[in-house]
C-alpha cells in the first residue's frame, strides 16, 4: 500500500512534521513517499493509496496557495486522505476545513491533526535573544508530542487498511460547531486584514540587498522580481514569510518592524524549499 504525503511548507516546518511523520510511520506495513507542492503538479501524481497532506496554518485555515492545489488534485474515488498542519499557536478548524475540501475532491476523510512548533510570523518581529526566539531554538524538535499523537493515529488507520479494511470503516466524521466556525471566521479576518492590508503592501529590501535574485527563485507565487538588480514584491503574496527569513543577508522587511530582528530556519537551521526558481531580471 502506498501513502502519498504531500506538503507545503513555507520555512521548514511542515516539511519537518512531514518528514518525522514518515519517520514514526515507517514500522506501519505501508510504502511512503513525500513530495513537496513545490516539486509536484497536484494533477499528476502518479499511483497512490492514501493521501496525507500537510501545510502551515494561516488564519485558521490552510494558505490559499495550498487550498487551490487540494482542487486540482485527481479525484479521490474514495481513497483515504488524512490532514496535518503546523501551527504557530491556534489551528481552530483548520484541519477540519482541509478534510472538508479533501472529501470534496471525492477522498475518504482519515483524520490528522495540527502540530505546534514556532509561529514564523511572529518570530521576524522579535529580538534574536527574545525569549520567544530562545524557545524556538531550545526546543526538543526530536520529540514533538502532537506529531507522536497524529502519527499513532494515522498508524492505526493505515494498519486497518494495509489489513484490506475499507477506507470508509476510518471515515472521520467532521464536526460542525457553529461556535467553533464563528470564532475562526473572526481570527481568519482580523488575520488576513493585518496579512494583506498591513504586512504584504510594506516587504522591501533594505541596504544590505546585494541583488542575488535568492528571493525570486524561494518565492512560491513568483511574486518577487529583480528590476535593476532591487528586489520588487507584487501583489501575490500569501505571505509565507520565507524570503524574509531565508535571505542570506536577512534584508527583506516587512517597514521598519523587522529589521535586526530574529530570522528562522527551520527546525535543524538548514531548511532550503526544494524547488527553487530561476532569477528573472526585468529592467525598466
Ligand atoms: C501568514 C501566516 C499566518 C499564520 N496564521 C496562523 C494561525 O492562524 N494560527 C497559528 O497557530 N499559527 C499561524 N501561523 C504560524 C504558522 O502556522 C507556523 O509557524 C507554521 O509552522 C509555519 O510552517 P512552515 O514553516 O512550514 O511555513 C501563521 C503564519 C503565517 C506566516
Amino acid at each position: 500500500m502506498r501513502l502519498l504525503v504531500l506538503y507545503f511548507s513555507g520555512t521548514g516546518n511542515t516539511a519537518y512534521v512531514a518528514d518525522y511523520l514518515a519517520r514514526r510511520l515507517a514500522p506501519a506495513p505501508v510504502q511512503i513517499e513525500i513530495r513537496s507542492t513545490e516539486q509536484q503538479s497536484a494533477s499528476d501524481l502518479g499511483d497512490f493509496d492514501v493521501l496525507a497532506t500537510g501545510f502551515p496554518v494561516y488564519g485558521c485555515d490552510s494558505p490559499s496557495y495550498f487550498q487551490s492545489y487540494v482542487t486540482h488534485l485527481p479525484p479521490g474515488e474514495g481513497r483515504g486522505a488524512f490532514a496535518f498542519g503546523t501551527k504557530g499557536a491556534f489551528a481552530g478548524g483548520a484541519i477540519a476545513q482541509n478534510l472538508r475540501r479533501l472529501a470534496a475532491r471525492g477522498y475518504v476523510p482519515l483524520g490528522g491533526g495540527s502540530v505546534m512548533m514556532p509561529g514564523t510570523d511572529g518570530l521576524a518581529f522579535v529580538g534574536k535573544e527574545s525569549w520567544m526566539a530562545r524557545q524556538a531554538l531550545d526546543k526538543d524538535y526530536d520529540h514533538l508530542a502532537d506529531a507522536d499523537r497524529v502519527a499513532g493515529q494515522m498508524a492505526g488507520v493505515l494498519s486497518g487498511l494495509a489489513a484490506g479494511e475499507p477506507a470508509e470503516a476510518y471515515r472521520q466524521p467532521l464536526p460542525r460547531s457553529r461556535v467553533g466556525n464563528s470564532l475562526d471566521r473572526v481570527w481568519a479576518f482580523l488575520y488576513n486584514l493585518l496579512a494583506e492590508r498591513y504586512a504584504v503592501s510594506r516587504f522591501w529590501a533594505d541596504e544590505r540587498c546585494n541583488g542575488c535574485g535568492l528571493c525570486v527563485r524561494l518565492c512560491p507565487t513568483g511574486n518577487v522580481e529583480l528590476r535593476d538588480g532591487h528586489p520588487h514584491f507584487g501583489d501575490q503574496c500569501m505571505p509565507c514569510m520565507r524570503c524574509i527569513h531565508l535571505c542570506p543577508r536577512a534584508a527583506i522587511q516587512i517597514g521598519g518592524f523587522t529589521v535586526d530582528k530574529f530570522r528562522w530556519h527551520g527546525p535543524r537551521g538548514d531548511f532550503r524549499p526544494l524547488r527553487l526558481r530561476k532569477a528573472r531580471e526585468v529592467t525598466s
